[in-house]
């Protein structure tokens, strides 16, 4: 049997949302992004959102309107994608990174509060890693102590609360992923949610090169645009909202699923598995990626990948030890032991609403034997 790592939930509704934007004559940002907008922000209990081309645009828009730039430095979980923190370079800011907890790959905040007690940190970057949320009640707690910005990086998290509390609620902006593998996808995309309506037309503008008015506001129309300041290429196409909204509308038939497969796997893989569900009231996982740890990790996912079984690394390595990281700031091996552990164990496995019983007993079965648990 063949059990890829990823499937996603594209089905006739989504094809035929994207024929229609086909057959019309808007295909870039239009109609169905505002209203993709408008379900996002009433799915999420905040003011506004914006679609973008993906979450790293997202996150680079967020340090944008907070004018974080040069000289400024930035908190980043040393257990994440590397785009968390290349959006901070890009600003030309500097990344300050935490170690995470080893049993949730969640950043420790008790390291972050002994950082914040030394070094003045002008944002945090939380990541909701794996599709659980950091407690955003602690961390905006201590934001207010130490007077700096949230952006939750909430790529892995679009349907996650921790003790009622949504990504967006008490941050400055939350970013999403729509990439190809995540929970609801377009291929590529991504979103910027927030409260504060001062940030949004320029927000709106800074996605589009910064034009006065957009394609949409000029169709049909004869009109001149101009430019308070330069923005980037950040907006997201018609067609790519389109296939996101009937996905959104599911987005809770779909979770139910993913909630049973995790459970069946944390069942089945006892203490290997991971990452620690957290339970407290009112908090729930998005349980976007779900894994196991292991010490001969290497070993055992290249045969689990013989078997035909799709299995990955979230993620392999910590963001500081990655080559760049490593030779620009003189992170060593051994300084952030908690990311470590887990980039050393980690293999990922298969997670998705279309994953059958069939399939995920024989990705059970098959662990247990190569792995002897
Ligand atoms: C935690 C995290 N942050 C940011 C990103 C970047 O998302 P995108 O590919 O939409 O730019 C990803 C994508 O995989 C991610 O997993």
């Amino acid at each position: 049997m063949k059990v890829p790592f990823f499937r996603h939930s594209i089905g006739e509704e989504e094809i035929r949302a994207v024929i229609d934007v086909l057959r019309s004559p808007f295909l870039t940002t239009g109609d169905k992004n505002e209203e993709l907008e408008h379900l996002l922000s009433d799915y999420l209990g905040v003011r506004h959102a914006l679609t973008t081309s993906s979450c790293t645009s997202a996150l680079h828009l967020a340090l944008i309107a907070l004018g974080i730039g040069r000289g400024d430095r930035v908190v980043v979980p040393a257990l994440t994608f590397m785009a968390t923190a290349n959006v901070v370079i890009h600003v030309g800011a500097r990344p300050v990174f935490v170690d995470v907890d080893p049993a949730t790959g969640l950043m420790n905040l008790n390291q972050l509060e002994d950082i914040l007690r030394r070094q003045s940190i002008k944002a945090a970057i939380p990541v909701h890693i794996y599709g659980q949320m950091v407690d955003m009640g602690a961390l905006s707690g201590m934001s207010e102590r130490y007077g700096f910005h949230i952006i939750e990086d909430a790529a892995h998290s679009l349907e996650a609360v921790r003790r009622g509390i949504k990504p967006g609620q008490l941050s400055r902006f939350a970013c999403f992923s729509f990439y190809a593998t995540k929970n609801i996808t377009s291929g590529e995309g991504g979103a910027l949610v927030f409260n504060d309506s001062s940030h949004y037309e320029r927000l709106k503008r800074m996605r589009l090169h910064g034009m006065s008015l957009s394609a949409r506001e000029r169709h049909g129309k004869f009109v001149k645009y101009d430019m308070p300041e330069p923005g980037w290429k950040y907006n997201m196409t018609n067609f790519q909202a389109a296939m996101l909204i009937p996905q959104l509308k599911r987005i809770e038939e779909l979770h139910r699923r993913r909630s049973a497969i995790v459970n069946r796997y944390k069942q089945a893989f006892g203490p290997f598995s991971f990452p620690r569900i957290i339970e407290e009231d009112g908090t729930r996982s998005a349980y976007h990626l779900t894994g196991i740890l292991l010490e001969d990790r290497e070993k055992i996912a290249r045969e689990l990948t013989r078997r035909g079984i799709g299995v990955s690394a979230h993620y392999p390595t910590p963001v500081p030890l990655l080559r760049w990281y490593r030779e620009t700031f003189g992170y060593e091996k051994g300084m952030f032991p908690g990311a470590e552990y887990i980039a050393d164990r980690i293999i990922t496995l298969p997670l998705y609403p279309s994953l059958t019983q069939e399939e995920q007993d024989y990705v059970i079965r098959t662990v247990q034997e190569v792995a002897g648990i």
